[in-house]
C-alpha cells in the first residue's frame, strides 16, 4: 500500500494506470514515465521523481504483452518493430494522455516524457506522429522508430538523448541517427554517452539528465 495518499490507480482511460498530482498545485510539470519491456506503471516512478521531485506523475503500463511482459507495441523481432502496431499504440497513447489531461485537470504544454527503452522509442514515435502531448522529453536508450515520410516541426520541443556507449540492443549509429533527424526537425536536442554503459542506465546520466531539465525552458 502507497504512503502516498493522492496517488490513484486506475484502468480507466484505456490504460492501466498511475496518477500522482504534482507536489503542490502551483506546479506545472506533468511526467509522462514510459518503462521498458517487461516494466510497469510503478517501475520509473523512482527515476522521475529524481529527475523532478515535485511534478505530477502520470504512468501508464503498456498494453502489449510479449511472453506475459508488458510492452507499448509489438516487435518481430529485437529491434526490428510492427509499424503498423507502433503507429497505432502511438495514437492510442496520445489519445489517453489527452484524454488524462482532461480528467486530471493537467496541461499538455507542461509534459515531459520520460521513456527507457521501449518506453523511449515509443517517445520517440510520439514525438514524430503526435508531438502536441508533450514539450520535452528524456529518451534513455532509444532507437529510430521508422523514418518518417515528412519531418515534423519540432522546433518547440527539447530533447534529451540518453545512450550507452556499449549498448549491445542499440547500435551507435541509430543514436546518431535519432540524433540527427530530431536536430533536422528543429528540436532542441543533447546527446549525452554514457561511458562503460550498455542498455542499463549508469550512473552519471541521471544527474546529467537532471541538471538539462533544471534548464529546459518552461513558458
Ligand atoms: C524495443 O523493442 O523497443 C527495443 O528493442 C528495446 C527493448 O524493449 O528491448
Amino acid at each position: 500500500m502507497s504512503s502516498d495518499t493522492r496517488k490513484r490507480s486506475s484502468s480507466e482511460l484505456g490504460f492501466i494506470h498511475q496518477f500522482i498530482p504534482a507536489a503542490n498545485r502551483s506546479d506545472q510539470i506533468t511526467l509522462l514515465l514510459l518503462h521498458g519491456t517487461g516494466g510497469n506503471e510503478e517501475d520509473l516512478i523512482p527515476l522521475g521523481r529524481e529527475l523532478f521531485p515535485r511534478a505530477a506523475i502520470l504512468s501508464p503500463r503498456g498494453k502489449v504483452l510479449e511472453s506475459g511482459m508488458p510492452r507499448f507495441f509489438r516487435r518481430l523481432a529485437e529491434g526490428v518493430f510492427d509499424i503498423e502496431d507502433l503507429k497505432y499504440r502511438t495514437h492510442e497513447l496520445a489519445d489517453f494522455v489527452e484524454k488524462a489531461s482532461k480528467v486530471y485537470g493537467y496541461d499538455l504544454r507542461y509534459v515531459i516524457s520520460i521513456g527507457y527503452s521501449n518506453g523511449a522509442n515509443i517517445t520517440s514515435s510520439l514525438l514524430l506522429l503526435r508531438s502536441e502531448v508533450m514539450f520535452s522529453a528524456v529518451l534513455f536508450r532509444a532507437m529510430i522508430p521508422f523514418m518518417p515520410e515528412k519531418v515534423p516541426n519540432l522546433s518547440m520541443k527539447n530533447i534529451f538523448l540518453g545512450a550507452g556507449e556499449n549498448d549491445p540492443i542499440v547500435p551507435r549509429e541509430q543514436t546518431e541517427m535519432l540524433f540527427s533527424l530530431f536536430k533536422k526537425a528543429g528540436a532542441n536536442v543533447v546527446l549525452h554517452w554514457q561511458k562503460n554503459s550498455g542498455h542499463q542506465l549508469g550512473y552519471d546520466e541521471i544527474p546529467a539528465a537532471k541538471e538539462w531539465l533544471s534548464n529546459v525552458p518552461i513558458k
